[in-house]
This record gives structure tokens, sequence and C-alpha cells, in this order.
């Protein structure tokens, strides 16, 4: 007969059925989280530690680009953000949600754009599956460090002139 997997050792799998199966001994914390669709191990306590939301429009990207070039790119992003967007068919498009991306990770730690950060400390990188990711530098990973964030979540959508950038921060706090 297979051995039955421990609660402490299966892997995470999927949330919903996690909730769904009423799984005894996680508690309210875990599974909000696993509600909210964060992959954590249900085990593992993480903690939400601030969310953020930014939207910008592409147009007013678009003509700060055109006034200032690459003056301004170099100001707001990182070397490799301007290589990808500078790659695709509309730039201004990945710019905007990369602006917003930054944003929205300052939103989610609950700082503005003031003890020493700088728009190039947050950086949105891009797997090979084109999945976001955020990577802190400078004042703005000591920022991150300060608040107790371990890790960030983000989503990027464009459309209609808009794009628009969500930010999840996590703490491994209890
Ligand atoms: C994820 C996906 C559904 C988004 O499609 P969409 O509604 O047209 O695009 P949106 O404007 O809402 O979102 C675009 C953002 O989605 C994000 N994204 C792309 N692929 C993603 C993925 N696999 N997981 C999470 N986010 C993804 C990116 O941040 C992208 O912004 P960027 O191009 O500026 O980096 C679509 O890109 C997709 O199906 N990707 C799967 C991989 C794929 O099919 N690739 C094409 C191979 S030819």
């Amino acid at each position: 007969m297979p051995a039955q997997a421990s609660p402490a050792t299966e892997p995470y799998r999927d949330s919903s059925s996690l909730i769904a199966s009423g799984t005894p001994g996680l508690s309210w914390r875990e599974l909000t989280n696993a509600a909210c669709g964060a992959a954590i191990p249900p085990y593992t306590a993480a903690m939400v530690l601030g969310v953020g939301v930014d939207v910008v429009e592409v147009e007013r990207l678009r003509k700060l680009i055109a006034r200032h070039g690459r003056r301004f790119l170099r100001r707001v992003f990182t070397a490799r953000e301007i290589a990808w967007c500078g790659r695709r068919a509309q730039p201004e498009v990945h710019y905007a949600a990369r602006f917003a991306a930054k944003e929205a990770v300052l939103k989610a730690l609950g700082t503005g754009w003031s003890e020493g950060l700088a728009f190039t400390q947050v950086e949105v990188r891009r797997a090979r599956s084109g999945a976001p990711s955020v990577v802190l530098t400078g004042a703005a990973r000591a920022r991150a460090r300060k608040a107790g964030a371990a890790r960030f979540h983000l989503s990027l959508s464009h459309d209609a002139g808009v794009a628009v950038a969500f930010v999840l921060a996590e703490s491994d706090r209890r």
C-alpha cells in the first residue's frame, strides 16, 4: 500500500482545494494566504505585509520620452529595462507598466519617493515565461528590509491606453 503523505510533508499544490477540503490544523492566516492565491506552502507561515497598485497612462510616458529622451529613461529605468522595452514594437506601453510597478512597490512598502530612494532601485525583470518580478537595490532594498519585506509578487497588464501594476509584499514574520 502506498504511504499516505502526511500534511507536513505533502507538497503545496492548489490553494482552492486546500480550502474546499477544510484541511485541519491550518490557521486563519494560512487559509487567507491560500485564498489569495499566494504560492506559500500551507505550513509555512508568511504574512502579507502590504499591497500596492498603480495605473499609468501610456500617452503620458510617450510624451515624457519624446520630450526628454534618454535622459528621462536613464533616470527612471535600469539599463536592463531600457534594453528590453526598447526592443518592443511599442516601448512606451512596457515602460508605462514598469513605471506603474515602481510606484506600486513603494505603496506596498507604505513609503514614498523619499529616504534617498530612486526609481532605478526598483527593477522589473522578466522570466522566460513572460512573468514579471521585482528586484530591489540600494536604498530601496534597505527600506524593504527595514519594513520586513522578504518577497514581492508583481502582476502587470496593459490595454486601452493604460498600464496597471499590482504588487504584494510578503514578510516571513509571523
Ligand atoms: C500572460 C498573458 C495571458 C497576458 O496576456 P494579455 O492579456 O495579452 O496581456 P496583458 O496586457 O494583460 O499583460 C501583459 C503582461 O503580462 C505579464 N505576463 C506575461 N506572461 C506572463 C506569465 N507567464 N505569467 C505572469 N505574467 C505574465 C507581463 O508582465 C506582461 O507585461 P510586459 O509585456 O510589459 O512584460 C499572455 O502573455 C500569455 O498567455 N502568456 C503565456 C505565454 C505565451 O503564450 N507566450 C507567447 C509565446 S509565443
